[in-house]
């Protein structure tokens, strides 16, 4: 019997290219009875037979039919989830008013230009500091070029997400965001000195290759396969690991070339290292990282920015019905409507609300939701996940390391290394020079901007030697639990309990976000939950009247 406790925590934690994410969680909900039977299951999820019924828009056509009329709905927040709510319920004429505390829409898909300001919350941030000069936010001036973008926030979409039916929808163009790069490194602590993706791969499947055969040859595996099957394993293993007939490994033309073949045969990068060396690189996340169902080629960004979805969905909305810079203090369900109270006083009422800000800043957000609402809200941990944006007036990556987009990967504090998979052979480019998680991004989140740049140079320099520090124009650093009223980048739940309960309403209010939704830090996971609020209230206004 596994122990639920270490199950659930090690499931419910969303990490970058951890194996499992969302399908390891809902398993194991399911091996601790959590999960409810998919015809039961209140997600909605895109495909699949044994999915629930397609998602169907709220339209006007429907008060025809059946009486009634559209509501008004306050939406809190302009990030995805709201966004989509007010865009859905506005398809019917709902009378949506979107309030967004920060002084832009967006929420977390956040692309920053030149012009741009970034504002960071002081260290000690402990949500009621109020703003004085020890505990003002730290405010910084974005001074990329024209053209230049960076995606702070989310950055990639997967084929099977939500996210990209509303770029079909909403006409927002997508070109391919390359998320794996044989071409790329990978460094770990483990290495002396960072290899070639392509390189590392193949000797990792070479020596796993080699080892599995020769327990084959050595009869190891007589209990388990026929010898028939032993043959096609035999056979398999020959291609998986290029391995020949002696079945050792010993190196090959997929480790890569010191000098390209072209007229001449070129010069191959010849024999691996040691199996022990191999082993002890501590490769396996790195070299599996895109076999994620999340991560997996090919994956899709907007062209031009992230922010090009949450842009198109406030088109559709409307920039009248969004308040940017309101921020909300108060939640009161009444027996025949909601009213929402604005730092200031200001009272709005409305029929429904659909609450659409992260649990952990809701829960500063006084309210009559009751005890039970109020400690589900606090259940959801914050994470921390941080982002550095260098930009270069030369395209080194692609001059000199033949690197066209993708990832560096290493278990370095600065996580990962991304290449811009846009605009090649253009002058400038902007490389994310970290995008870590965890501990390195707590550590992170407590620096100063200009620590986080200079570490993270240096670390990017034992990848790319000493060009990595040369030509950098710019460089823009975000911690996401220090960005005032988000306060974190995603949530872990270190136990379902009351999950459930807030994809409920409580009385008249929704909850709305990617928290409340298997594919946690994703904005297909907010598009999810804002299409099953929007189904769940248009159908109680038809049903009520
Ligand atoms: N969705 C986040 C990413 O792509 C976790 O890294």
């Amino acid at each position: 019997m596994p122990d639920p406790a270490k199950l659930t925590r090690r499931s419910l934690l969303v990490g970058i290219g951890a194996a499992g994410g969302a399908g390891a969680m809902y398993a194991a909900m399911g091996v601790l009875g959590l999960a409810p039977s998919p015809a039961a299951d209140p997600l909605p999820r895109t495909g699949g037979a044994a999915g629930p019924a397609p998602y169907v828009p709220p339209g006007r056509s429907d008060f025809t039919l059946r009486g009634g009329r559209p509501a008004k709905v306050l939406v809190l927040g302009a990030g995805v989830a709201g966004l989509a709510c007010a865009y859905e319920l506005g398809k019917a004429g709902y009378d949506c008013t979107v309030l967004e505390a920060r002084d832009r829409i967006g929420g977390r898909s956040l692309t920053l230009r030149g012009g741009d300001t970034v504002t960071e919350l002081p260290v000690s941030w402990n949500g009621s500091a109020s703003p004085g000069t020890a505990d003002s936010p730290e405010r910084r001036q974005v001074r990329f070029g024209p053209g230049t973008y960076f995606n702070a926030g989310p950055a990639r979409i997967a084929q099977w997400m939500v996210t990209l039916d509303y770029c079909r929808e909403l006409g927002v163009p997508l070109e391919v965001f390359v998320n794996s790069n044989s071409s790329a490194y990978v460094l770990t602590s483990g290495m002396r000195a960072p290899v070639r993706m392509r390189t590392a791969r193949a000797d990792a499947y070479g020596y796993i290759s080699e080892l599995l055969a020769k327990a084959t040859d050595a009869g190891a595996l007589d209990a388990r396969l026929t010898k028939a099957d032993q043959e096609l394993l035999l056979d398999f293993l020959s291609h998986f690991g290029e391995i020949g007939p002696a079945h050792t490994y010993t190196g090959g033309e997929r480790r890569g070339y010191r000098v390209d073949p072209g007229v001449t045969a070129g010069s191959a990068l010849g024999r691996p290292p040691e199996l022990a060396e191999v082993l002890s690189q501590g490769l396996g996340r790195m070299l599996t990282m895109d076999a994620g169902y999340e991560q997996a080629m090919p994956m899709f960004q907007p062209i031009g920015g992230m922010d090009a979805i949450v842009r198109a969905l406030a088109g559709r909305v409307g920039a009248e019905r969004i308040r940017t810079g309101t921020r909300v203090t108060r939640i009161t369900n009444r027996p025949s409507g909601v009213e929402v109270e604005l730092d200031g006083g200001a009272v709005l009422t409305a029929d429904y609300c659909v609450a659409a800000l992260p649990p952990h800043v809701l829960t500063r957000v006084r309210t009559n939701l009751g005890a039970d609402v109020h400690s589900a809200l606090a259940t959801p941990i914050p994470m921390a996940a941080g982002k550095l944006g260098l930009e270069y007036g030369r395209r080194w990556w692609e001059l000199e390391d033949r690197v066209y987009g993708g990832a560096t990967e290493t278990d370095l504090e600065i996580g990962h290394i991304w290449y811009p998979s846009h605009d090649y052979h253009t002058e400038r480019g902007l490389v994310v020079g970290y995008y870590n998680t965890g501990p390195h991004a707590e550590a992170y989140d407590a620096m100063p901007h200009r620590d986080r740049v200079r570490r993270a140079l240096g670390h990017g320099a034992r990848v790319h030697g000493a060009k990595y520090r040369k030509d950098v124009l710019d460089a823009v650093t975000i911690s996401w639990r220090r960005q005032p009223h988000i306060e974190g980048a995603w949530v872990r739940w270190p136990s379902t309990s009351g999950l459930s309960l807030l994809q409920r309403p409580a009385g008249r209010v929704y909850f709305a976000g990617d928290w409340l939704t298997h594919l946690i830090a994703w904005q297909a996971g907010a598009l999810e939950s804002a299409r099953k609020v929007v189904t769940d209230l248009h159908h109680r206004v038809l049903k009520e009247g």
